[in-house]
Order: structure tokens, then C-alpha cells, then sequence
């Protein structure tokens, strides 16, 4: 049997991973900008940290996760999601004791066991932030106008950003009581998990993926109608910075997220015409987690975006970023005995940050010079019988196929220097 990846999984190959590169960049450029800084969590983590984090009764915990038991027989499970365990290191580092909001950021493979589909893997990658320790309606737009930019540094313009308040504890439970009296009368008519479940968490009813359930509760009544007045201003202030930012958004009464712990604002960000999985992010405030997850009373933000939704997005991307795969310049020799030579200024020029390459396959003089072209080469440098006795290297620029004799002591610099001219002329 040939071995494949998993299904849900796939390679990253060149030169697809420097598209990845690119974006992973640009992603990173916008948090530091923004003044988050990196965090890297482990891969996995305990069972129970997802179970009290994101909720026993979404969707993500019930069906998705992966959940493995190791030799010591502790159950684990491979992160479906980040912001818990940003929480539990918070809450390990004591870094609520420090200077607050924490605000962090992050880039790596999650793990979800759903149907596989254009958009929906079972490993993908996410960038998120998390800012932890304040309550301010401004840093729920500090965060919203971050996932703008990066779209705006991506090149996307075509996007929609639906935003909601999900409430506090306190009116929601007011609205839970009234949308289970809405739901029981048609429960009947639910999805067998949303018949065990509505009574326990009947917003889970609201995100169900099964068309019945929402047809079953059409006109329910809605979360904004029950917001208390702290969270009806905490929104209002929320979509004051927002248009003060020239942030279009589009209220949306039946955004309620798919994770236990939102509370006020949440927002989703879609693109259409990526196909059916269309919303590239989604975050939201969740003032209860850090204490759900064992640690002090403290209020977050945050939001995370899947890598390879924004990456069916962004179809044209700057050359720039496609260019990165090329090498600046390539070594032919023209007999095998001058490979050392060719090796030590390899070295040389890679010890200036120069891309360079040899051949390592035994071709020909011709055949080298093909092989240049195809890794994009802008320059060639020719070691033959003449170069090695009289000192110098011939330096064959690729496009205007001129050859010049350079020194052997001034070829780094020369290399350098031509570089820079090239560079400074495409901008
Ligand atoms: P989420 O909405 O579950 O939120 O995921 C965020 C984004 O990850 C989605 O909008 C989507 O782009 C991407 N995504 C999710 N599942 C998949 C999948 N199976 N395949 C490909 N992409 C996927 C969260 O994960 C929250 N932790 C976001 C957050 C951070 N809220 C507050 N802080």
C-alpha cells in the first residue's frame, strides 16, 4: 500500500511554502506593529483544559477533537483551537500579575476531525491574538481594525465584516430562559444533538451546521434584544471606533459563534467567493475564560484567521513574495575538478546573505546554465580552465547575456553590488 498524509492533511512544497512565507510575514509585521508579541503553546494539551474552555457542549468538543491517551494513560488532545491554552498560560505564568493587557500572538496547526472540504482541513493553520486584562470597547476595535489591516496588507479588498454582542452572563441568562420556551415547543424537529443539548446551551441550537434545526426555530428571539445596558454601550462604543476607523461592518443579530466563551462583542469576517467555508476569521470578547480555566477574574479579546482560507483568497500575490523562491546566482563549472572552488565561494557568497547554488548532479557546462534559468538565477558565474590559470571569474548576467572578467578577490563584492542595483531598480 502506498502511504499517503492522513486524510484532512496535505504537504506544503515548494514552491507553494513560499507563499506561506510571505503571508506568515506579513502576518507577523501587523501584530508587532499592532504591539503583540509571539507566544508558542504546545501542540497539546489536557482534555479538560478544551472541555472547560471551549465547552462541553459545542460542537468542537463533542465531535472534533482528537483525544489520545498516552502511556500514562492522561488523556490529551491535539489543540482544536488556541485562545484556552493562551488562558492556562496566563494563568501558569502568573502573567496577570504584570503589566496588563497581555497581548499576544500566534501561528501554527490546529486540529479538527470534520468533513474534509475545499477550506475545511482536519490539521490547518491559524494566526490569532489575544489581549488579555482589559475591558475597553477600544481594544475590541484595537483588534477588529488588526484583521482589517492584515487584509488590506494582503490585497483583499472584497470582504464583509458581520459584528454581534453576545451579552454578558447576566442577560444572557435572561435570554437563555426565554429561547429554550421558543425551542421546546419544536424540539422534536431538532437534530439529535441539538435535542440533547438545547436545554443545557440552546445558543448551540443558533450555530448547529444541520439546516433542520434552523428551520425548526425560525424567529427566534434574538440575543441583541436582551442585552443589559453595560453591554448594550460596551457595543455601541464598539461600532462608534469602528466607523471613527472607516471600518464598514454589518450587524448581525444571528452571529453567536460556535465557542462557549463570548461574551459581548463577536465578529466574523467573510470573503466571498472562496467557496462554502467563506469566513477567513472570527474572534470575539470573552470575559469569563481565565476564570473558567482556574485562574483570576480577567477580562479578552482576540480573534484568529485560518492560513488556508486567506490563502484561497489571495490568488495574486506580489511578486515579491513569489520571487523568494530564486536563487541570486548560480556557480558553473566547466569541469568537475573546480567544484571545490565552486563549493568555497558558495560559502562566501552565502556568508553575505547572496542566494547561491551549484550543481550537484554532474551536468554538463550547457546543462548548468539551463538549470540556472529554471532556479531563476540573475547571475552566472563561469569557472573554467582560463578563470582558474589567469585568476579571475567570468559573471554572465542572465537577462542581458553580457559577460564580464572579474577579479577573483572582487567577486563577492561585484556579486553584491549588482544585487543591490537590480533590487533598487524593481523597486
Ligand atoms: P474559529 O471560528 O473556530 O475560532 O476559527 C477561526 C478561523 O479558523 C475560522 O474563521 C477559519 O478561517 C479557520 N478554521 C476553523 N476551522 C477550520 C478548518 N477545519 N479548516 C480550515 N480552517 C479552519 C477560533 O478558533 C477561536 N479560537 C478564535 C478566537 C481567538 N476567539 C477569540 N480569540
Amino acid at each position: 500500500m502506498q502511504l499517503k498524509a492522513p486524510r484532512g492533511t496535505y504537504d506544503i512544497l515548494p514552491p507553494e511554502s513560499s507563499k506561506w512565507q510571505y503571508i506568515e510575514g506579513i502576518l507577523k509585521e501587523t501584530a508587532e506593529t499592532f504591539g503583540y508579541r509571539e507566544i508558542r503553546t504546545p501542540i497539546f494539551e489536557h482534555t479538560e483544559l478544551f472541555e472547560r474552555g471551549v465547552g462541553t457542549s459545542t460542537d468542537i468538543v463533542t465531535k472534533e477533537m482528537y483525544t489520545f491517551k498516552d502511556k500514562s494513560l492522561r488523556s490529551l488532545t491535539l489543540r482544536p483551537e488556541n485562545t484556552a491554552s493562551c488562558a492556562r498560560a496566563l494563568i501558569e505564568h502568573s502573567i496577570y500579575s504584570g503589566i496588563m493587557p497581555a497581548k499576544w500572538y500566534y501561528i501554527g496547526p490546529m486540529f479538527r476531525y470534520d468533513r474534509p472540504q475545499t477550506g475545511r482541513y482536519r490539521q490547518f493553520h491559524q494566526f490569532g491574538v489575544e489581549a488579555f486584562g482589559s475591558n475597553s470597547p477600544y481594544l475590541d476595535a484595537e483588534v477588529i481594525i488588526l484583521l482589517i489591516e492584515v487584509l488590506k496588507r494582503l490585497g483583499l479588498k472584497e470582504y464583509e465584516l458581520h459584528i454581534n454582542s453576545v451579552g454578558c452572563t447576566q442577560c444572557r441568562d435572561v435570554y437563555r430562559q426565554k429561547l429554550i420556551e421558543h425551542i421546546t415547543p419544536v424540539k422534536d424537529r431538532l437534530c439529535p444533538d441539538c435535542q440533547t443539548r438545547y436545554q443545557q446551551n440552546p445558543l448551540r441550537v443558533l450555530d448547529c451546521k444541520e439546516k433542520s434545526c434552523h428551520q425548526a426555530i425560525v424567529n427566534y428571539p434574538t440575543l441583541f434584544q436582551h442585552l443589559c445596558s453595560d453591554c448594550a454601550s460596551h457595543y455601541d462604543m464598539v461600532k462608534e471606533a469602528l466607523k471613527a476607523n472607516s471600518i464598514d461592518y454589518r450587524h448581525d443579530d444571528n452571529l453567536v459563534r460556535g465557542l462557549d466563551y463570548y461574551t459581548n462583542t463577536a465578529f466574523e469576517i467573510h470573503i466571498p467567493g472562496i467557496g462554502a467555508q467563506s469566513a477567513v476569521g472570527g474572534g470575539g470578547r470573552y470575559n469569563g475564560l481565565v476564570e473558567d480555566c482556574g485562574g483570576p477574574d480577567l477580562p479578552g479579546i482576540g480573534f484568529a484567521m485560518g492560513i488556508e482560507r486567506l490563502l484561497l483568497a489571495v490568488n495574486t500575490l506580489a511578486a515579491k513574495g513569489l520571487d523568494s523562491g530564486k536563487s541570486d546566482v548560480f556557480i558553473t563549472t566547466m569541469s568537475d575538478q573546480y567544484e571545490l572552488q565552486a563549493l568555497e565561494l558558495l560559502t562566501r557568497l552565502r556568508q553575505k546573505n547572496i542566494r547561491a547554488e551549484k550543481d550537484y548532479m554532474g551536468r554538463s557546462g550547457r546543462a548548468q546554465m539551463k538549470y540556472a534559468d529554471k532556479l531563476g538565477a540573475r547571475m552566472v558565474i563561469i569557472i573554467g580552465d582560463d578563470e582558474i590559470q589567469q585568476g579571475y571569474f567570468t559573471l554572465r548576467d542572465m537577462q542581458s547575456k553580457e559577460q564580464v572578467q572579474i577579479d577573483k578577490k572582487e567577486i563577492v563584492e561585484s556579486v553584491k553590488d549588482r544585487l543591490a542595483k537590480f533590487r533598487g531598480g524593481n523597486g
